[in-house]
C-alpha cells in the first residue's frame, strides 16, 4: 500500500483523567499490530498533559482545535507551542461542530490551518455539507468553497502533515452513514481538487457514524485514506474492532 490508512479517534468533550488514560492505554495495546493502519487520538486539550504521562510513539495524539497566534489575549484558546509542549503532534481544524455550534468562519479556519502548519503542527482539516445543502444539490460547491480555504497550503504539506476529513454533517453522530456512492463521489471530488492544487496524494478521510459494521466497505473504497471516528472511538472494544477490520480489509 502506498500510503497508510489513518484511523483517528475524536474524543470530543468526553472522559475524566483516569478514563482518558485507560482508553489511550488500550489503544496502545493494539495499535501498530498492522503497519498499514495508523491510530491517532484527537483529545480534549486538558487531556494532552495527561496523555503525555503515558505517551507511546505508537499512538500520536493531538488537539481538537488550535489558535494561529503563538500567544496572546485569546481567552479559551490554546496555541501550537502549548500543544507541542504536551507532546501533541496535530490538531483538528474546522470540525463541523466548530463551524456550526461555535460559528467558526472559513476566514478563521484558514488562519488556524495556516498558523498550525507554519508552526510545525500537522492538521486534519474537516469539510462537509449539511443535510439542506445536500438536498439542494450544493454538496460539491460546498466542498469546493471549504477546500479553497486551504488550497494554497495543500501543495506544500505532505506525508501526513495535512489531511482532509470529509464528514457530511448529517452523518455525524446520527447513525446515518453516507452511502458508498456518496462517499466515493465526494472523495473523488476532493482528490481532484487536491491534484489541481498540486498534491494528488493528499490523504482524504471519511467521518460520520463509522462503526465496526460499516468500516470494511468504507476502508476499501478508492480515494478513502482513513476514518475520523467519534462515537465508536469512545470504547476500546469498538475501536479495536475498527482497527482490526480496516487492517483485514486493506490486506485482502
Ligand atoms: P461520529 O463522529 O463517528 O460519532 O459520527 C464523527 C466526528 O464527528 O468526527
Amino acid at each position: 500500500m502506498s500510503q497508510p490508512f489513518y484511523l483517528i479517534a475524536n474524543w470530543k468533550m468526553h472522559f475524566l483523567e483516569s478514563e482518558a488514560k485507560a482508553l489511550y492505554g488500550a489503544f496502545v495495546e493494539f495499535a501498530e499490530m498492522d503497519a498499514a493502519v495508523k491510530v491517532w487520538v484527537a483529545a480534549p486539550a486538558v487531556h494532552l498533559p495527561i496523555l503525555q504521562q503515558v505517551r507511546s510513539g505508537k499512538v500520536p495524539y493531538g488537539a481538537q482545535n488550535v489558535h494561529f497566534e503563538l500567544s496572546g489575549a485569546y481567552t479559551g484558546e490554546i496555541s501550537v507551542p502549548m500543544v507541542r509542549d504536551c507532546g501533541g503532534t496535530f490538531s483538528l481544524v474546522g470540525h463541523s461542530e466548530r463551524r456550526i455550534l461555535f460559528h467558526e468562519s472559513e476566514e478563521l479556519l484558514g488562519k488556524r490551518a495556516e498558523g498550525a502548519l507554519r508552526q510545525g503542527l500537522n492538521i486534519v482539516y474537516c469539510v462537509g455539507e449539511t443535510l439542506d445543502q445536500r438536498e439542494s444539490h450544493q454538496t460539491m460547491s460546498v466542498l469546493e468553497n471549504q477546500f479553497a480555504t486551504i488550497s494554497e497550503l495543500v501543495g506544500s504539506y505532505n506525508n501526513g502533515e495535512l489531511l482532509i476529513a470529509y464528514e457530511p454533517v448529517w452523518a455525524i453522530g446520527t447513525g446515518r452513514v453516507a452511502s458508498t456512492d456518496e462517499i466515493a463521489e465526494a472523495h473523488l471530488h476532493l482528490k481532484t481538487l487536491a491534484a489541481q492544487a498540486g498534491n494528488p496524494m493528499l490523504p482524504v478521510l471519511y467521518g460520520g457514524s463509522v462503526k465496526p459494521q460499516n468500516i470494511e466497505e468504507i476502508a476499501t473504497l478508492d480515494d478513502v485514506d482513513g476514518a475520523l471516528v467519534g462515537g465508536a472511538s469512545l470504547d476500546s472494544d469498538s475501536f479495536r474492532s475498527l482497527y482490526q477490520k480496516s487492517a483485514a480489509a486493506l490486506n485482502r
